[in-house]
Parts: C-alpha cells; sequence; structure tokens
C-alpha cells in the first residue's frame, strides 16, 4: 500500500480533527526519523495509519483483544486498546503485513521495553505534534530536538505524572518503558 492510499483510508475514517492530528504525526515523524536514522517513508507510513482504530466500537476491540489473548488490556483504560487493537486491525483489513509497521502502531501509546527507533520515533511524535497544546509540550518538543532517548523519557515522566495527578490506573508496561529507557541511558547504552 503507498501512503498516499493509507491517507485516502485515514481521511474517510477518522474526524477530521483526528486526521488533522495525524498529518501532524506524519509530519513530525519524517523529522524525528531523519534526525535518527529512521527511513523516512516507513516513518511515514506507520505515523499515518497509527490512530487507525481511535474511534472503533469498544465492544468489538474488547472481543478481538480477547482472541489475541491480550486479556491483561482489559483491565485498563479502553483509551489502550485503539494501538494494540489497531495494529491488528490494520493487518487484517488494510492488508499491511509488515512486523515493524504493526509494531510501531501496537506501541504508540503505551511504548515497550525493547521498542526500536521506529516505535520510538512515532511514539514521541505523536505527543508532540504540532497540533497538541497540552502544558509542557514545548519543553517535550525541545527535549526532542536534542535526543530521542531523552524524549521518550520525558513523554513517559509526562504521561506518568499526568495519569498520577487524575489517580487513574498505570498500564504495567508504561512503567516497565520508563525504567527500561531510563535505565539504558544511565548505563550508556543504546536501545
Ligand atoms: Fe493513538
Ligand atoms: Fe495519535
Amino acid at each position: 500500500m503507498l501512503l498516499e492510499e493509507a491517507d485516502d483510508i485515514i481521511k474517510k475514517t477518522l474526524p477530521h480533527k483526528r486526521y488533522v492530528h495525524t498529518l501532524g504525526v506524519v509530519e513530525t515523524a519524517r523529522q524525528l526519523a531523519r534526525r535518527n536514522g529512521v527511513d523516512e517513508e516507513t516513518a511515514a507510513f506507520a505515523a499515518m495509519l497509527h490512530d487507525y482504530a481511535k474511534y472503533r466500537d469498544m465492544e468489538e476491540m474488547r472481543t478481538l483483544a480477547r482472541e489475541l489473548g491480550q486479556l491483561e488490556l482489559l483491565d485498563y483504560d479502553d483509551e489502550l486498546l485503539h494501538a494494540p487493537i489497531g495494529a491488528e486491525l490494520v493487518k487484517r483489513e488494510l492488508g499491511v503485513k509488515d512486523t515493524v509497521i504493526y509494531q510501531a502502531i501496537a506501541n504508540h501509546t503505551t511504548g515497550a521495553p525493547d521498542m526500536p527507533l521506529l516505535d520510538q520515533v512515532i511514539f514521541v511524535a505523536d505527543a508532540i505534534e504540532p497540533n497538541r497544546t497540552y502544558p509542557g509540550v514545548e519543553t517535550l518538543r525541545e527535549i526532542a530536538d536534542a535526543d530521542l532517548t531523552d524524549a521518550v523519557i520525558a513523554t513517559l515522566a509526562h504521561t506518568i505524572q499526568f495519569l498520577c495527578k487524575k489517580q487513574t490506573v498505570i498500564f504495567p508496561l508504561t512503567i516497565e518503558t520508563y525504567n527500561a529507557f531510563v535505565t539504558a541511558k544511565r548505563k550508556g547504552t543504546v536501545l
């Protein structure tokens, strides 16, 4: 599938505001990819499809999560489902079988301890694309300009703090990802 075809599908699938957000993620992902040695077109393609399932019926996604054995997801915020289940739907419905794209979509909300550079690019781009306006986003953009690993850590820290303030449960993978990246940073190993 070409990027233009994915664009057409996303334009038809998502509400206008979410489509605009998606285009912002595509643009930011391109910039981060160029700066961090990630294939720009792959990043643009994953970014275009990352929120494919954002507005899908929750029961449908819960059913699919059960079918895939991803039962832990069902105990946490429904908001989490659109990433891993979206990756599966992109594969099943759009025929995108590339595991690299699958993973980048699946990891875009929680992150993953071993996520490769492409996934890091999509994860950070989703948080800092130009249409994002939450307090602290400017700082995250500055960090992302300087260092991708630092941006992953700062984005996770921001998310965890936000969830703590709301006293919302935190998906364990998000904490595991934070720990993995902070540890790697401290040891000087690159993830
Ligand atoms: Fe998303
Ligand atoms: Fe998004």
